[in-house]
């Protein structure tokens, strides 16, 4: 995956005819709905979790399951998006996803049988794992220079969306609509809709240059080019570019993602991802309004507090990663969620075994709210996403592609154990327990930090290639 061709340097300077922003106005459009129906599959479990629960009487476990198959579906659909990429090409698998999330929100909202609901769960994950992939992807090789980094960030920004629309339409239609016969359908349909605009959406996108070059379409690839440049000679130059571009990249030999500086690199990108999930964030993300629950707290402030904060502090992280680089915020973000889980921890411990919510007090309550809060804080604004950035940056070009797929892949594994099993967690061992867990992966994951991982704030990439392949150990790749 080279750098993207509109992006290349010489191409600040060919002017570009008006139907250029028509396309980068599609590019974003797409890029967004791909990150909010991430964020909306990701969000959707937190609130329906009852409606669920009145409608399929799943109980803790069948719950917890059914949360986590899509998980399962994620690590499927990125496993394989790098085949959908390479042989149907990345507009054709977007349109795919489109089709993947419209028609299996549509089919969840019939209420089918428990298995093909799962099924259809299961295949939304799948749809995310590929969008996740392919949406940078085809940003990378389409979105001109200037807004490639803010494209990456819209992405990011658009999953907290997503993930707090859902929280609060969730929480909109379980209010209205009592019966959870008519207010499952409506919850599974706001999916669909966002599904079906992203899917016909997708039709209107150029293929990508690159791909179309690839596949030997050059002709293809000047009527995409001739919508954006005005000049022939501007387009020859583009053709000519990403040829270069693509030989280039058959020179490099995938061999090199065998050589131990590789492996080396490719186990910090898998610890970190690993420990993305092991500080608990989905734990919060999915079941925060259900733990709530157990303090006694219900009501809004339950269900919507996670997602809102969430949101919020994302978009602050976009300016903090550049001005503090990417250890500290992790080192600040690790802390945080330390105390806080300690903190919430505490305030479960001091609950003990009172069985009626309504005889807790109000300061484990009011100490569970607020480190809630500024635990979500703490990930928001560090860990959520700066593990992506640190594994979209460290890898050399030749193991690019692998390095990333195996990361999101364990990103998702870890998400899925997460999911899958805190709840039941909490049954068997008491619901502080899991927070000490969690708060133990924190201390893991900063002693981690120390030692392996490297600051990649304002080294290029390719500094960070020549040192990793010199043997340069690896917390040293980046600025010290
Ligand atoms: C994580 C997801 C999580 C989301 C919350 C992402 O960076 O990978 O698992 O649900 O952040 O915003």
């Amino acid at each position: 995956m080279a750098a993207g061709h509109f992006s290349s340097s010489q191409n600040n300077s060919r002017p570009q005819n008006s139907e250029f922003k028509k396309i980068v106005f599609w590019i974003c459009t797409i890029a967004a709905l791909g990150g909010l129906l991430f964020g909306l599959d990701q969000g959707f479990i937190a609130n329906s979790l009852p409606t669920i629960e009145d409608v399929y009487h799943l109980g803790v476990e069948g719950g917890e399951a059914y949360a986590a198959v899509l998980a399962t579906g994620g690590v499927i659909g990125a496993l394989l998006s790098g085949l959908f990429a390479r042989f149907l090409g990345r507009k054709r698998s977007l349109i795919l996803a489109g089709f993947l999330f419209s028609s299996l929100s549509i089919v969840s909202a019939t209420l089918p049988a428990i298995g093909l609901l799962t099924a259809c769960r299961f295949g939304l994950g799948f749809a995310v794992g590929i969008a996740s992939f392919i949406v940078p992807l085809y940003l990378s090789e389409t979105a001109p220079a200037s807004i490639r980094g803010s494209m990456g960030t819209l992405f990011q920004l658009m999953i907290t969306i997503g993930i707090f629309l859902i929280a609060a339409t969730n929480v909109f239609i379980a209010k209205i609509f009592t019966n959870p016969h008519v207010a499952l359908p409506l919850m599974f349909l706001v999916i669909g809709i966002f599904a079906l605009v992203m899917f016909f959406g997708s039709f209107a996108l150029p293929e990508s240059p690159r791909w179309l070059v690839l596949k030997g379409r050059k002709q293809e690839a000047v009527t995409v080019l001739s919508k954006i440049f005005t000049h022939q000679k501007d387009i020859d130059g583009e053709i000519e570019d990403i040829q270069q571009a693509i030989d280039s990249d058959k020179g490099v030999s995938l061999g090199g993602i065998f050589k131990g500086y590789f492996i080396k690199i490719l186990v910090m990108g898998i610890v970190l991802q690993m420990f993305q999930q092991l500080v608990g964030i989905n734990m919060m993300i999915y079941y925060a309004p259900t733990i709530f629950g157990y303090a006694g707290m219900t009501g809004l402030l339950a269900m919507l507090t996670v997602p809102t904060v969430n949101m919020i502090f994302t978009f602050p992280a976009i300016r903090l990663v550049e001005k503090w680089g990417r250890k500290k915020l992790l080192y600040v973000g690790a802390i945080i969620m330390l105390v806080t889980m300690v903190a919430a921890g505490l305030a479960f411990a001091s609950i003990g075994n009172i069985s009626d919510p309504s005889q807790i007090g109000m300061l484990p309550k009011a100490v569970l709210l607020i480190s809630v809060i500024i635990y979500i804080f703490g990930f928001a604004v560090s860990w959520g996403p700066v593990a992506w950035i640190i594994c979209s940056e460290v890898f050399p070009i030749e193991g690019r592609e692998v390095g990333m797929t195996i990361t999101t892949i364990v990103n998702w594994s870890f998400a899925g154990l997460v999911m899958g099993n805190a709840l039941s967690f909490m049954k068997a061992h008491g619901n502080a327990s899991i927070f000490f867990v969690f708060a133990g992966f924190c201390i893991l994951a900063m002693l981690f930090l120390k030692f392996f991982v490297p600051e990649t704030k304002g080294v290029t990439l390719e500094e960070i290639e020549r040192k990793l392949k010199a043997g340069t150990p690896l917390k040293d790749l980046g600025n010290n």
